[in-house]
C-alpha cells in the first residue's frame, strides 16, 4: 500500500514513491510501454509525477507524451495528480532557451504547460542555479508563475547549499514558500544527504521545505543489472542514456553485489532496499523513482513493505559503502 508523507511545514501529501519522466517516456522511447508504466503507477498511488522542459529526447517529448496519457486516460483524475515541471537547463536553440532567467522561466512555463495540455502545474521548479542570474530574479519569476495561476507551488532543484538559505527566504519573504527541494541522493551519492547540519536535507527540514530525491538507484548502478558487463538494453548502452558506461567501475559492481547480499538477508531486491535506505530518514519526503517497464515498477513498489532498517544491517551498509572508488 502506497505510503503518503507531508511535504515539509504545508497540508500537502507526497506518496513516499514518485515517479519521474526523465528517461524512458520521450519520443525515443515506447509509447506504449511508456503509457503502461503511468498507469500501472497511478493505479498502485503514485499521484506524483516529475517531469521538466527538456526530458526526452528528444527535448519536450516526455511532456507532449504526459499531456497525451493525460486527455486519454486520466483526465477525470487531474486533482488527484500532482505534477511538476521544471526549467533552468538547455531546452531550446537561442539566447534564452537555457539558465534561470525570469525570461526563460515564464516562456518555459508556458510552453511546458502546453506540451502537457494543463492550465497549470502543481510545483513550478528551478532545475538549477545558473552560476549568473541573480537569486532574486529566479525567485521572483516563480512567485510571479504562482501568483499568476500557472503553478500552485515552488520548488528549487540542485541549488548549492550556501545559496539555498537566499532562496527559502526570499520566497518565504514573499509568500510563496518553498514546497519542494529536489537533490540527487542515492548510497553512492550522499553529499545533500550527509549527516549534520550543513547538507542540503538538512538546511531544506530546518526551513519547512519538503525534500524529495532523485536517481535513487544511482540510474541502475544500484540493481543487479551491471553484475555481469552491460546489458544491450540498459541506460549505461542507449546513447541517449544519461549513464555512461566508464561509471559503471569494477568497484561499483562490487560493492551493488555486496549490498544484493544484504538485501536477501533482509527479504528484499537491492532497488527495494536502495529505495528504503532513502526513506528511512523521515526528513526525506518522497524519492523519485525512473522506470523502463512495468515489472521495475512493481519491483520498487513492494519497498514499502519493508522499511525499517536494524541497526546491524545499517552498519553492515554503511561498512560496504566506505570504500574507496564508489561516490559519484
Ligand atoms: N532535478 C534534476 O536535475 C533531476 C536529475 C535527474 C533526475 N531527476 C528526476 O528523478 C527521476 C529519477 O531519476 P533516475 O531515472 O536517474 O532514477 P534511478 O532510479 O536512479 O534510475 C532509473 C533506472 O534504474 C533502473 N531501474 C529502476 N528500477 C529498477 C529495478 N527494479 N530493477 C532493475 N533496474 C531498475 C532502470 O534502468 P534501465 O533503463 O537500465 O532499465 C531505470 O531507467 C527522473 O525521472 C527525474 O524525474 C531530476
Amino acid at each position: 500500500m502506497m505510503k503518503y508523507n507531508l511535504c515539509g511545514r504545508s497540508g500537502i501529501r507526497l506518496p513516499a514513491l514518485s515517479l519521474g519522466l526523465w528517461h524512458n517516456f520521450g519520443s525515443v522511447d515506447s509509447f506504449e510501454t511508456a503509457r503502461e508504466m503511468l498507469l500501472a503507477a497511478f493505479d498502485a498511488g503514485i499521484c506524483h509525477f516529475d517531469l521538466a522542459n527538456n526530458y526526452g529526447p528528444e527535448p519536450g517529448s516526455a511532456e507532449e507524451n504526459f499531456g497525451r496519457i493525460l486527455r486519454a486516460d486520466l483526465a477525470a483524475h487531474r486533482d488527484e495528480m500532482f505534477i511538476s515541471t521544471k526549467a533552468g537547463h538547455a531546452m531550446w536553440p537561442g539566447v534564452y532557451g537555457d539558465g534561470s532567467s525570469r525570461k526563460s522561466l515564464i516562456a518555459s512555463c508556458d510552453q511546458s504547460l502546453r506540451r502537457m495540455g494543463l492550465e497549470y502545474v502543481d510545483v513550478f521548479y528551478s532545475h538549477r542555479y545558473d552560476g549568473v542570474t541573480p537569486i532574486e530574479e529566479t525567485m521572483q519569476a516563480l512567485v510571479d508563475i504562482v501568483r499568476s495561476g500557472k503553478a500552485l507551488y515552488v520548488g528549487i532543484s540542485k541549488y548549492p547549499v550556501h545559496l539555498q538559505q537566499q532562496c527559502y527566504d526570499y520566497l518565504q519573504a514573499h509568500g510563496v514558500p518553498c514546497l519542494l527541494s529536489q537533490y540527487p541522493a542515492n548510497m553512492f551519492k550522499r553529499g545533500a544527504i550527509a549527516e549534520g547540519a550543513a547538507s542540503n536535507l538538512a538546511v531544506a527540514a530546518e526551513n519547512g521545505s519538503g525534500f524529495i530525491c532523485f536517481s535513487p538507484l544511482a540510474q541502475g548502478l544500484l540493481t543487479s543489472k551491471y553484475f555481469n558487463g552491460i546489458p544491450a538494453h540498459s541506460r549505461a548502452a542507449r546513447s541517449t542514456g544519461y549513464l555512461q558506461p566508464q561509471q559503471v567501475t569494477p568497484q561499483r559492481v562490487e560493492a551493488a553485489r555486496q549490498l544484493h547480499a544484504v538485501a536477501a538477508s533482509r527479504g528484499q531486491t537491492l532497488p527495494q532496499m536502495a529505495l528504503a535506505w532513502l526513506l528511512h530518514d523521515a526528513r526525506v519526503t518522497s524519492v523519485i523513482i525512473g522506470t523502463s517497464s512495468v515489472p521495475q515498477l512493481m519491483d520498487n513498489l513492494q519497498t514499502l513493505e519493508h522499511l525499517e532498517f536494524s541497526a546491524e544491517v545499517l552498519q553492515r551498509i554503511e561498512s560496504i559503502l566506505s570504500a574507496d572508488g564508489l561516490a559519484m
